[in-house]
């Protein structure tokens, strides 16, 4: 029998299990909707910017026009970290994927953070140092990237947005207006998704009454995983070992015969399509066409047909995001490191929700092993 027979209330994966109850977003599978605190994210990734989408995550609401130039101020002046953290990065191997440099980074400079000694429960301080974090990720994840290169980092500048200052640091040069505005929408799109995997272990890590920069660090520790945000990198992987269009349909049904999971398609939550993918599907498929990757359009065009038909799994938000960020010329190891950037305006979203109301996150297992076995000691074992 299997186990979910035997044990009614187990559901492995925690599938369908309801972990808390939130304002923040709402996923509808049926309609292929995504909604930030009501806000249709095509809206947001489409009208709005991506600080006008942290700020709504962060406060609630949408900023009015002062509170948007006020906020962006704030994350100018925040926008640079302490020279502690790139000496820390220094240390590290030339081969350290961004992801452990982004872990390293908020590791080291969570106690520089003027609230460091602010008792975990104090909301107005985790506020302060969740604007800290959002202001601070893409100069970790920007200049991360350049030390690994062997380059000094670079001074973020106060007028760039967010996106343009990942960009900067990130080429050293005054970004494109064009690529700063997808990618713009991308972090929109990446903000914020329910009671995802590294959300929810975000969540249990402040649900101790730990502090927000342990919340985030174990969120990106949990975000790299191919099956959730590395997705985006593994599948830009898959779709240069394809290489060439015809490959594509012989590549894909091959692996399906042989069980291969695909990168970049299927989800927990939408069982249709997934929004973000809807909405950037489109635009990567133009700048694959502008920036002379059109093969890459092509073979997503392939692998989305042969996975609807045979598996009905569409793709989901990483699969149209590695093709875009191809096209920009973003280097492949950071794409997920740019989920970062986004994603923690959603993390620290939820470490305030949850303690507003917070409760010990502590689920229940079941024991399958022996009980009563003697001791020996281990001189007679
Ligand atoms: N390729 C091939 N088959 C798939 C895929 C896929 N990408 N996704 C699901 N399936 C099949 C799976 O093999 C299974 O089939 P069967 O019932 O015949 O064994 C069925 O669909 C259900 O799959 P599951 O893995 O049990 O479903 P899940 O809810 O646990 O998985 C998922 C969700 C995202 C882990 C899975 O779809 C997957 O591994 N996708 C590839 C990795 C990926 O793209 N992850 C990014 C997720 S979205 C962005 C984010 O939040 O990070």
């Amino acid at each position: 029998m299997s186990a979910t027979a035997t044990y009614p209330n187990y559901s492995p994966g925690l599938e369908g299990v309801i972990g808390g109850i939130t304002t923040i977003s709402d996923i509808i599978s049926e309609t292929s909707t995504l909604v930030y605190r009501g806000y249709n994210v095509h809206d947001l990734a489409s009208k709005g910017s991506f600080e006008e989408t942290a700020y709504l995550l962060l406060y609630g609401k949408l900023p009015n026009r002062a509170e948007l130039d006020a906020f962006k101020k704030t994350l100018a002046e925040e926008r640079e970290v302490p020279e502690q953290v790139y000496t820390a990065l220094k240390q590290l191997p030339a081969d350290t994927h961004p992801m452990d440099i982004a872990k390293v980074g908020f590791a080291v400079v969570a106690p520089y953070d003027p609230d460091y000694a602010a008792p975990a429960t104090d909301q107005a301080a985790n506020l302060r140092k969740a604007v800290r974090i959002l202001a601070k990720a893409s100069t970790i994840v920007g200049n991360g990237h350049r030390i690994r290169q062997g380059l000094e980092p670079l001074k973020p500048k106060a007028e760039h947005t967010i996106a343009q200052n990942f960009l900067y640091l990130m080429s050293g040069n005054e970004p494109d207006p064009e690529v700063a505005h997808v990618l713009d929408s991308s972090l929109t799109l990446y903000a914020e998704h329910g009671y995802n995997a590294s959300t929810f272990a975000c969540r249990v890590t402040v649900a101790t009454l730990s502090d927000i920069y342990s919340g985030i660090v174990t969120g990106i520790g949990t975000l790299r995983g191919p099956l959730h945000g590395g997705a985006n990198e593994e599948a830009m992987k898959m779709i240069m070992e394809i290489g060439a269009v015809e490959n594509a349909e012989p590549w894909i049904r091959d692996a399906l015969a042989t069980k291969k999971k695909i990168m970049g398609f299927g989800h927990r939550e939408y069982k249709k399509r997934d929004p973000r993918a809807i909405y950037l599907t489109v635009i990567a498929k133009e700048l694959a066409v502008k920036n002379n990757v059109s093969h890459f359009a092509q073979i997503a065009d392939i692998l989305e047909n042969v996975m609807e038909t045979e598996k009905g799994i569409y793709p989901n938000v990483d699969f149209p995001a590695a093709y875009a960020y191809y096209a920009l010329g973003i280097p492949i190891d950071l794409y997920t490191p740019i989920f970062v950037i986004a994603r923690v305006s959603g993390w620290s979203a939820h470490v305030l929700e949850q303690l507003s109301n917070n409760r010990l996150i502590r689920p229940a297992c079941i024991y399958e092993g022996p009980h009563s076995v003697e001791f020996v000691p281990v001189d007679q074992r």
